[in-house]
């Protein structure tokens, strides 16, 4: 599927740094994508590391700190996150079939947005730390154990797998003006898309 998203510029072969760049286009909410429930990778392939690239590429371009494959049309397990802050060199986490196999019982409430819902910000309380297990870019199983921001991006991402939003975790009437929100600038074609 990463395939038909490939801009034209791939096809300028004498031009490696302008191939090296795909941005990908993001799907606003409300989009019945954002809601499926995504399948695991078998393997991750080249197909699968040239699309967690092109979805780093669009994230730190929106810009944003995570980015899941449903919200660019691929209906798969897979998230990337990097959550240094400007001038900070870059941290990409490129996860396949993530999985948290600990949480804190800490929790801690963290505002929250997404690239699939422009401007929208809301209070979220999550477990504050977690330990996760999912597959790298070169299919090597890997673990993790995240706080802070991290945690909190990677739990983030990993509710879009299970076609689960962040304003899921709000109240209903918070939910419902939020996207009533979204759906009067798609009818208005006021596209404030992360682009
Ligand atoms: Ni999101």
């Amino acid at each position: 599927m990463a395939g038909d998203r490939r801009s034209p510029i791939d096809a300028i072969a004498d031009r490696p740094y302008v191939l090296a760049m795909a941005l990908l286009d993001i799907i606003v909410a409300p989009d019945p994508r954002l809601k499926r429930k995504c399948t695991p990778v078998t393997t991750v392939d080249a197909a699968t590391a040239r699309l967690m690239k092109d979805m780093l590429e669009t994230m730190y371009d929106a810009p944003g700190v995570g980015l899941a494959a449903p919200q660019v049309g691929v209906l798969k397990r897979i998230i990337v996150v990097d959550t240094a802050r400007e001038g900070e060199t870059r941290r990409p986490l490129k996860m396949v079939n993530p999985e948290i196999v600990w949480t804190s019982d800490e929790q801690k409430p963290h505002e929250e947005g997404c690239l699939s819902l422009p401007d929208e910000y809301e209070m979220v309380t999550r477990p504050d730390r977690i330990r996760v297990k999912y597959v790298d870019e070169t299919n090597t199983p890997q673990e993790i154990e995240a706080d802070g921001l991290l945690a909190v991006a990677i739990q983030h991402e990993m509710d879009h797998l299970e076609g689960v939003l962040f304003v899921d975790h709000i109240s209903t009437l918070k939910r419902n003006i939020i996207l009533r929100r979204l759906t009067k600038q798609k009818k208005h074609g006021n596209r404030a898309v992360g682009e």
